[in-house]
């Protein structure tokens, strides 16, 4: 099965109403073959609904361990809202990333034209975890409300403005409240820095 098949029937799995308007919206807004990222995990075609579903795999290993630990978590955390903050928390890349030829310095210190992506906001400069909310609601699908905090900070904090009060409250009481935020955020970071490093990005360090 092709992971965008993987992504689709896992999506599908949850039954939320919706979903067949929202995976129209993901086609369009170029989701399925966008990548991950430019320079960093899965900067690849594609790479963007392999991350989403790593993330996702990952999501449902820990909410399954976690639950082995204690199983009141299975009340408080349901398995569709697992797959469907999982899988869409980076809908806000979809349309980011533009091809480009860059320079790259090869080993000996030589420079060669390297295809890869930039990056640019132009198409709805909205924020990251923000956008993808957004995207989602306006794409035909309603949110529960720990699926809406789990993707507005999955960045953990990362994505955290600093310089105000209110956000760091947000943040805080969001974690406090909702395990999904928490299971959310572990996931992307498993999914990055364990599943997709690659060696050419170990060499690099
Ligand atoms: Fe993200
Ligand atoms: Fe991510």
């Amino acid at each position: 099965m092709s992971t965008k098949d993987e992504f689709i029937e896992l999506l599908r799995s949850t039954n939320r109403e919706g979903v067949e308007d929202l995976l129209e919206g993901l086609e369009k807004i170029g989701f399925f073959t966008a990548p991950a990222s430019s320079t960093h995990h899965l900067n690849i075609e594609g790479g963007l609904v392999q991350h989403s579903l790593n993330t996702c795999k990952a999501a449902l290993m820990v909410w399954e361990g976690m639950i082995a630990l204690g199983p009141g978590l299975e009340k408080e955390v349901e398995r569709d809202s697992v797959i469907i903050a999982s899988l869409l928390h980076d809908v806000c890349k979809s349309d980011i990333y533009f091809r480009s030829v860059k320079k790259k310095k090869t080993a000996i210190g030589t420079w060669e034209d390297s295809e890869g992506y930039k990056v640019s906001y132009k198409n709805f400069p909205m924020g990251h975890g923000e956008k993808s909310v957004i995207l989602i609601l306006c794409n035909g699908i309603s949110l529960t409300d720990d699926e809406m905090l789990a993707i507005r900070w999955h960045m953990g904090a990362w994505g955290l403005n600093l310089n105000s009060y209110e956000d760091q409250r947000c943040f805080d009481t969001s974690l406090k409240l909702y395990p999904l935020v928490t299971i959310i955020q572990v996931a992307d970071k498993l999914a990055a820095n364990i599943m997709e490093r690659s060696g050419e990005e170990l060499d690099e360090l």
